[in-house]
């Protein structure tokens, strides 16, 4: 039987070339080597306020991102969160074992509840659910990026302590897959991965950006006072275009270092823009197709609800059962 994989994404805005190369990539890549879920996380985003118009039209533009960079429905599973109700129900049952001291400590908690007016109690929960979405379908690997490890460590922690007060129930899942995808930081801010939130224009490359702006986002990104590139010495923002061109294009090291040592930064840019704009192009392509398709996109989630909702269905009665909630026999 293939390992299952299970991994998610918030619904919280216009997924970028980051997230792209980070992780959808490897995840079309490894999905048919796994039994794979992925999982458009919209408990997770109420976790902090979101506009109810803005969040259902970002649910479905995220499935069809989903499914526009190459994965295929009729293999992987995709899914939304809130369509199966195990996830929170497993959700409270988990929260019961985790102390509370464990959310507290949680680095990504500190730094959201900073920046909120009220601190709702979904946001020290948040790991919990994560928790319950992996744990819910018995995934053995969890794909993704380093910013979410501590969450996951969270995970295998909840999992084995409910295993030793309830007996062997959950497997403990993998933190690392064996590819890992390319970290891509800001174009306005290399030290700074790149990310969904970050403010100003020039900072992420959307997926669905049109060529002429992914032209000027490259144009205008930050690199340093040298005028060329010197693999010696290469500044952080050269050194994230570079990744970007090689990413997408998957050359060596050896090929990238003999065709772009020396290059004027203006000609590394537009070498960049071009490899970008040209491997975008089918991606928006298939994007545009499947959202002129109407009601494709509802029947792609509802399949996918429909196949997991069995595995959901199954866990939850296992740990009501080992935690002596009521069940009918
Ligand atoms: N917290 C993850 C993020 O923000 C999203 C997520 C929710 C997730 N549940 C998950 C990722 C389960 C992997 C597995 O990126």
């Amino acid at each position: 039987m293939k390992a299952r994989v299970f991994s998610g994404v918030q619904p919280s805005g216009n997924l970028h070339i980051g997230n792209y190369l980070g992780a959808l990539k490897s995840w079309v890549k490894i999905q048919y080597d796994y039994e794979c879920i992925y999982c458009i996380v919209d408990l997770h985003a109420i976790t902090v306020p979101q506009e109810p118009a803005e969040l259902r039209k970002k649910i479905r533009e995220t499935a069809a991102l989903f499914l526009a960079s190459g994965i295929d429905p009729k293999h992987s599973i995709v899914m939304v969160q809130s369509s199966v109700p195990e996830h929170a129900e497993l959700s409270w049952m988990l929260t019961c074992v985790t102390p509370v001291g464990w959310l507290q400590r949680m680095t990504q908690f500190k730094a959201k509840s900073e920046a909120q007016e009220t601190v709702g109690d979904g946001l020290l929960q948040y790991p919990v659910l994560m928790a319950a979405d992996i744990l819910l379908y018995q995934a053995a690997i969890v794909p993704v990026g380093d910013d979410q490890s501590q969450h996951l460590e969270l995970t295998r922690d909840v999992a084995q302590r409910f295993n030793s007060l309830y007996g062997e129930t959950f497997v403990v899942p993998e933190t690392h897959l064996p590819t890992v995808g390319a970290r891509i930081m800001g174009l306005d801010d290399p030290e700074a991965k790149m990310s969904k939130s970050a403010p100003g224009s020039g900072h992420a490359i959307a997926l669905l950006d049109p060529p002429d702006v992914i032209r000027k986002k490259i144009m205008r990104a930050t690199t340093d006072s040298k005028p060329a590139v010197e693999f010696g010495a290469l500044g952080a923002g050269v050194q994230n275009l570079l990744g970007i061109f090689q990413a997408f294009s998957e050359w060596s090291d050896d090929q990238m270092q003999s065709h772009f040592d020396g290059m004027r930064y203006g000609d590394l840019k537009k070498q960049v823009a071009q490899m970008v704009v040209e491997k975008l192009a089918p991606l928006q392509q298939r994007y545009r197709e499947i959202t002129e398709e109407a009601g494709y996109i509802d029947g792609v989630l509802a399949e996918g609800a429909a196949r997991v909702e069995p595995i959901a269905r199954s866990t939850v009665n296992l740990v009501k059962q080992r935690m002596g909630l009521y069940t009918q026999s």
